[in-house]
């Protein structure tokens, strides 16, 4: 299998290119059947959700969508599940609307979990989830998912915008950590 090396660290492909773009294909086929008519706000989660996002908007093809991207930056608040993360760039008005959330990976569930919650608070009327990834081991918050491309362990991975501080993202396969033993 082909390795690349990041930093100090090696990785090896584990989800090459064309079974990502398959897993895509599929959640746009679901999605586009229950979104199409809904005026759906898409928000893409920056950094890592960028190529995941590109590809799925390419493939629903609904006439009827909006996309934004929005930052997460740390808050000095801290709530009861971890730091409390303020939402940046986000101008468009999410009152009354139907809004799918588009992230790369959902590992803890904290950093979605607190997505969701802000969306809501903003007037939200549905808020749904698609995640890439997802590493069900990992979960620690009770959230519920409602596109999720592929299950997967709970390793580290990189590339298809994940990174490995901040290299990786580029990479159009998905690599994961060669355990150094
Ligand atoms: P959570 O809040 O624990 O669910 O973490 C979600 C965020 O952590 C994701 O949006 C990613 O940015 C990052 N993350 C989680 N797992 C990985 C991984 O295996 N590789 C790279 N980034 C990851
Ligand atoms: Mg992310």
């Amino acid at each position: 299998m082909k390795r690349v090396k990041l930093w100090d660290k090696e990785f090896e492909v584990s989800l090459p290119n064309a079974d990502i773009q398959i897993a895509i294909k599929k959640m746009a086929d679901t999605m586009g059947k229950e979104l199409e008519g809904k005026e759906t706000l898409f928000i893409c989660i920056l950094n890592g959700a960028f190529m995941f996002a590109a590809e799925l908007m390419k493939e629903l093809e609904l006439t009827d969508a909006e996309i934004s991207f929005l930052k997460l930056a740390s808050y000095s608040g801290i709530s009861s599940t971890g730091e409390v993360k303020e939402l940046i760039g986000l101008n468009e008005v999410i009152t009354g609307r139907t809004v799918v959330i588009l992230e790369d990976i959902v590992d803890t569930g904290h950093t979605i979990k607190g997505v969701i919650d802000q969306l809501i608070e903003k007037g939200a009327r549905e808020v749904k989830v698609a995640t890439l990834l997802f590493k069900p081991n990992a979960l620690k918050v009770d959230i519920k998912l409602d596109y999720v491309g592929m299950e997967i362990p709970n390793d580290f991975i990189v590339g298809f915008g994940l990174d490995y501080d901040r290299r990786g993202r580029n990479l159009k396969d998905i690599y994961t950590l060669v355990k150094s033993n």
